[in-house]
């Protein structure tokens, strides 16, 4: 009796589960979908020898996971090669033509959805596990996360199921609840994330489910990888037995033939894409015939038969109402424009790099106009250009640079057109705060608890008026402080002298040196053995270093002559730091057989940040475009070397290509 009641009750609430977030249709109320849920648990609380592996109450794990496994996909994940222009499709499209001697080719055409990718093996109809794409190779087993998304079923629908078939498709985060998640996180002080692709990512690589079963992430299926038999002749064919088999599938992929068809629909997706409920970053075409594909088949880690044609940026116009300059930790003065509130890109957006002040003055801004203002996936929105003025022309103000720094009051320096500096170096309260948020970051000395309150709090408090001060709080002085408890003063003193025993390369890196990221430190590291002999180095000698140039050569010789930072160095080493010597060979060999162009702008990482993370991973980063270059990695409006790249026949590589390898 329980058997049969517990099978329909499951059969039931997974029918609902499918309607409500496959279909987008519920069947039910919630309160009738609660009650079934909760007579099914209390019917396998009392069989629990009857609770089978995909019952809709097996779905969250109880406890989180300690690491993710590593796991082989059964068939590579590839990537896709980019169309940034209506041209490059046309040349996709004609290269096919050309190879099968035909007037126009089928392609299946379906939009781009900004997500992680995910691969889910069904062993029987049941899901078996579940990975992120990693490598493309390996990935990561996620399963424990993906189990709790209820627009996935547990177990296919239907009888005729493959024996082994991995489904392929993309997690994504819906955008109205995005903007829900990052407002709640923001009101209890936490950290947001810069776009919804972000948040799906960072929901489905948590150890612990029930931080993904909170998420409201969605799923959209868009191709299989393994599967133990053939399925059908047509990419659509495979599609149309996904949807069947009761996996979501986005309801604008259509079946086209020849590239005016295509564009057409690029051009109406384009139209309908601020009103869709996800991103999506373009269409992708694929051609239909499964046939075909094979015949076209791979050049290395992308498919000759799909392309992605891309969206352009988001843009949207809003009003400037104030220009800040804010000091950085080098003490360059920077102008952010403030905003009224526009929605771009599936984020609200308040402020916008206005670059630098040669870049303000070529705008000819002024408060009160009508500005555009651009968004490419989540790199920081910048202002493109004045669009009109909104107030009478007497009402506008003009922007006029600063004469002086807007934090400590020091003339500034004009250092060039672009560039205005205050000269005050840690003196000036901006530049302390700075150098000290960079000194204890992650990447640097990693000393946990010093968030942007905490440092602003002990540098106004005059707690902190040097990096070294940190190594000499005492638990007094931090204990007298607002926010804190005997415990949390305790931790913070625990946590500053559990960091004392730094890598050399690290302690380089911490102590700000104008230009000197991780890579560069890590060279440094390699190249001296000490911080005396480092100290020592002349210009020369410097430049004798991998990757180091006349300029960044300066300014490590710069630093190391001047007199407040030989002390700031000795004050650290007498507060007891200590140097570990240890292995700094490149240990990462990601990309070790990548030489690779970078060009264009990217999401959430600035060029000089992709090319630190590239280096540090074993690749090769050049500038110029050639024969020996393997990738070109190609951003937002790209320059010449896209082209050149083109002509020469490299690979051309989207960050997107590469995302999953860069953590
Ligand atoms: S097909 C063999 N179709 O884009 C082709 N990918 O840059 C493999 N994506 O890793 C991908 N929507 O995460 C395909 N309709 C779609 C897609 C799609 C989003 C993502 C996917 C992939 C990346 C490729």
């Amino acid at each position: 009796m329980s058997r049969k009641l517990i099978t329909e009750l499951k059969e039931k609430i997974n029918k609902y589960d499918h309607a409500y977030y496959v279909l987008d249709d519920p069947l039910v109320a919630d309160a009738v979908y609660d009650a079934c849920y909760q007579r099914l648990v209390q019917l396998e609380q009392q069989n629990p020898d009857l609770v089978t592996s995909d019952s809709p109450t097996q779905r969250v794990a109880g406890v989180p996971i300690s690491k993710f496994k590593s796991v082989k996909h059964r068939k590579p994940m590839l990537s896709l090669d980019n169309a940034f222009s209506a041209e490059d499709f046309s040349n996709f499209d004609k290269r096919i033509r050309t190879k099968f001697s035909t007037d126009s080719i089928e392609y299946s055409a379906e939009p781009k959805l900004d997500g992680v990718a995910i691969n889910l093996l069904f062993v029987n109809g049941y899901l078996h596990n579940a990975t992120t794409r990693g490598d493309g190779i390996t990935g990561e087993d996620v399963t424990h996360n993906i189990r709790t998304l209820k627009s996935i079923p547990l177990k296919l629908f239907g009888n005729d199921i493959p024996h082994e078939i991995e489904i392929r498709g993309e997690i994504y985060f819906p955008k109205d609840e995005f903007t829900k998640l990052n407002n709640d996180l923001h009101e209890l002080g936490k950290k947001t994330f810069a776009n919804a692709r972000n948040a799906a990512a960072g929901s489905i690589r948590q150890l612990d489910a029930k931080v993904a079963a909170s998420r409201p992430l969605r799923l959209s299926c868009y191709a299989i990888g393994y599967c133990s038999q053939d399925i059908g002749q047509k990419h659509s064919d495979i599609l149309q037995l996904l949807v069947s088999w009761g996996l979501p599938v986005s309801v604008y992929n259509r079946t086209l033939v020849g590239v005016d068809a295509c564009l057409d629909y690029y051009k109406y997706m384009l139209g309908i894409r601020a009103d869709l409920p996800y991103e999506i970053d373009g269409i992708v075409y694929k051609v239909n015939t499964l046939v075909l594909q094979d015949k076209l088949g791979f050049v290395a880690r992308s498919p000759r038969w799909a392309i992605a044609h891309k969206f352009p940026a988001h843009e949207e116009q809003t009003t400037l109402e104030a220009v800040d300059f804010q000091v950085g930790r080098t003490g360059q003065v920077t102008p952010v424009a403030r905003l009224q509130p526009v929605m771009l890109g599936g984020a609200i957006i308040r402020n916008a790099s206005l670059h630098n002040f040669a870049e303000l003055a070529r705008k000819d801004l002024k408060v009160g106009d009508i500005v555009l203002v651009r968004r490419a996936g989540d790199v920081i929105p910048e202002v493109v250009a004045k669009s009109s003025s909104s107030a009478k022309p007497q009402a506008l103000v003009d922007i006029i640079p600063p004469k002086a720094c807007p934090v400590c009051g020091t003339k500034l320096v004009k250092e060039s057109e672009e560039l205005l500096r205050c000269p005050a170096g840690l003196s000036c309260p901006a530049q302390l705060k700075g150098a000290i948020l960079h000194f204890v970051s992650k990447g640097a000395m990693n000393i946990d608890g010093f968030g942007d309150s905490t440092v602003s709090l002990f540098v106004e408090q005059g707690l902190i008026g040097s990096i070294s001060d940190i190594f000499f709080l005492t638990f007094d002085q931090i204990r007298s402080q607002e926010g804190f408890a005997d415990l949390s003063a305790q931790k913070l003193l625990d946590n500053i002298r559990s960091c004392k025993k730094v890598s050399f390369a690290k302690f380089l890196y911490a102590l700000g040196i104008r230009e000197v990221g991780k890579v560069t430190a890590m060279e440094l590291a390699r190249n001296y053995s000490s911080i005396d002999d480092l100290m020592q180095a002349s210009i020369t000698d410097l430049l004798r270093v991998d990757n180091i140039g006349p300029v960044l050569a300066k300014h490590i010789h710069d630093f190391f002559r001047e007199e407040s930072n030989q002390k700031q160095i000795a004050s650290l080493f007498s507060s007891g730091l200590i140097i570990e010597i240890e292995d700094i060979t490149i240990k990462d060999q990601t990309f070790i057989d990548y030489t690779v162009v970078i060009t264009g702008k990217f999401s959430g990482y600035s060029r000089d940040e992709l090319k630190d993370i590239l280096l540090s991973k074993g690749a090769n980063v050049v500038s110029t475009v050639s024969k020996k270059t393997t990738h070109v990695i190609v951003g937002d409006s790209p320059g010449s070397k896209l082209k050149k790249a083109q002509e020469l026949g490299i690979q051309i590589i989207s960050l997107d290509d590469i995302k999953d390898l860069l953590d």
